[in-house]
């Protein structure tokens, strides 16, 4: 039996910010998000957030987390009394065990925290890692055998002390019932008059139990969370470990220290991504996807051998096998492309779909349209879906050809094979087959002279 206690309460003074610290995202996520999802996948009987400053937003944001218990810390004194507000809710039994997080060290991973409580077998572990640079962070302290001893603060720490690399990264495990015991026993007798979590460990030692350490799988898990500047060195540390698990399964980037993944990305083989692309929510690349600079796709597939060029931005859209998209493409969401369509720079599609073999090359609005197969559609066409209280359809038969600079006043049904002429307005159904065209005659003016000056 397990409980996953998450420390949220802290102000986060150095972010400078408005936002409770446990709200700002890394990968596009609040940071308490990532720390969560990591709790539950170590499938714990409960979960409890102590939230203090912001307290309401925080709880605000996970509303819909019922497997979430929320306890205010008000007056926040210190990491210890955090977690003794959490006392009152922890699921108790003869093995069940309490695992200590952190909110703004939200990218620690599951099998690191496996491996932490692991280590708990006597009855607490400590979550511990060696830094060329300690300064600031409670020292591990042992004796001559390399026994645990005790944590102690930074700013309580005598200069040998402050000597020693081994740190506290802040999380550990212990035994529930005697976690509850020491917490029952800190005092704030120390230079910040708070009650520290770490006192635990000497007391720990005090009733001969052997204190455990575990250390993390990779430094970057530890890494925390204070400032805008740690915010944005945790957000690369993650976003190249996230491109290097892409290339160990085949994917070319060209730089894996310009990608930004913000959810979920599932590659094919020989997938190709250039610099500077985001990533978000759903994505899934077909075989051979070539992925341009500078593009940004959300909640999108993209069949074998498409190619999405410079600058686009798909969001919602399904893009079939060979396509090719842009550069500078909109697709939004509710855009289906069939095999092999072209949607080439500046042109719009938003919930309709285009049949294979179709093309929308320049400067177009698709707007609720369904358009068939080897379509072409000029450049300046404009599906006009909306009058200004509600949408209408654009219906467009196989084979169909769109002069350019034409608008489809919808409701409105192209035939197939159907010709449009350029320039056309059409406010009547086109039939199969044939020209139709809307345009009024040309004519000169002859004897006609420029004004002069
Ligand atoms: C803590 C550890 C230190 C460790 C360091 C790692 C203690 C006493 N010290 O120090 O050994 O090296 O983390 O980063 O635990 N919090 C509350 N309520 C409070 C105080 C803090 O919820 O009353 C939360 C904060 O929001 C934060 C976390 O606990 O998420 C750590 O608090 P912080 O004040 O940053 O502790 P450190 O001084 O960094
Ligand atoms: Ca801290």
């Amino acid at each position: 039996m397990l409980n996953v206690v998450i420390l949220a309460a802290g102000l986060g003074k150095r972010m400078q910010s408005g936002l409770p610290k446990v709200l700002h995202p890394i990968a596009g996520q609040p940071m308490l998000a990532h720390i969560v999802s990591t709790a539950r996948q170590l499938q714990p009987e409960k979960i409890i957030v102590v939230v203090g400053h912001g307290a309401e937003q925080v709880q605000q944001t996970f509303a819909d987390s019922s497997d979430l218990t929320f306890v205010v810390q008000q007056p926040q004194l210190g990491t210890g009394h955090a977690v003794q507000q959490a006392v009152p809710h922890l699921a108790r039994g003869d093995d069940s065990q309490t695992l200590v997080l952190y909110g703004d060290v939200p990218m620690v991973q599951p099998k690191t925290l496996d491996g932490l409580l692991k280590a708990n077998r006597q009855g607490l572990a400590v979550l511990t890692e060696v830094l060329a640079d300690p300064a600031g962070y409670g020292r591990i302290t042992r004796d001559a055998q390399q026994n645990v001893t005790g944590i102690v603060e930074d700013r309580d720490a005598t200069p040998a002390q402050r000597a020693i690399t081994e740190v506290n990264t802040g999380m550990l495990a212990a035994t529930t019932q005697q976690l509850t015991g020491w917490l029952d026993q800190l005092d704030n007798h120390n230079a910040q008059n708070e009650y520290y979590l770490t006192d635990v460990v000497a007391l720990a030692v005090k009733d001969s139990v052997q204190v455990s350490a575990a250390q993390p799988q990779a430094a970057w898990e530890t890494m925390g969370v204070n400032s805008r500047l740690q915010q944005s060195a945790l957000e690369r540390a993650w976003q190249r470990k996230q491109a290097h698990d892409l290339m160990a399964q085949g994917v070319t980037m060209a730089d894996p220290e310009r990608f930004d993944l913000r959810g979920t990305l599932s590659c094919g083989r020989d997938v190709f991504i250039d610099v500077g692309c985001v990533f978000e929510g759903d994505v899934q690349l077909g075989d051979g996807v070539h992925v341009g600079p500078h593009t940004v796709l959300r909640d999108v597939t993209v069949a074998a051998e498409a190619t999405v060029h410079p600058f686009s931005h798909l969001d919602g859209a399904q893009v079939g096998a060979a396509a090719s998209v842009g550069p500078y493409a909109r697709l939004r969401p509710g855009t289906r492309l069939g095999e092999r369509v072209q949607v080439g720079n500046f042109v719009e599609v938003k919930n309709s779909s285009l049949g294979a073999d179709s093309k929308s090359s320049h400067l177009a609005y698709v707007g609720d349209a369904t358009v068939g197969e080897r379509v072409n559609i000029g450049a300046g066409t404009i599906t006009c879906n909306y009058d200004g209280a509600n949408k209408y359809q654009t219906i467009i038969g196989d084979d169909a050809f769109i002069g350019s600079d034409t608008q489809l006043v919808a409701p409105v049904t192209i035939e197939q094979g159907a010709t449009i002429g350029a320039g056309t307005t059409l406010t009547k159904d086109a039939p199969e087959g044939r020209l139709t065209l809307s345009r009024t005659e040309q004519k000169t003016i002859f004897g006609w002279t420029r004004p002069r000056r």
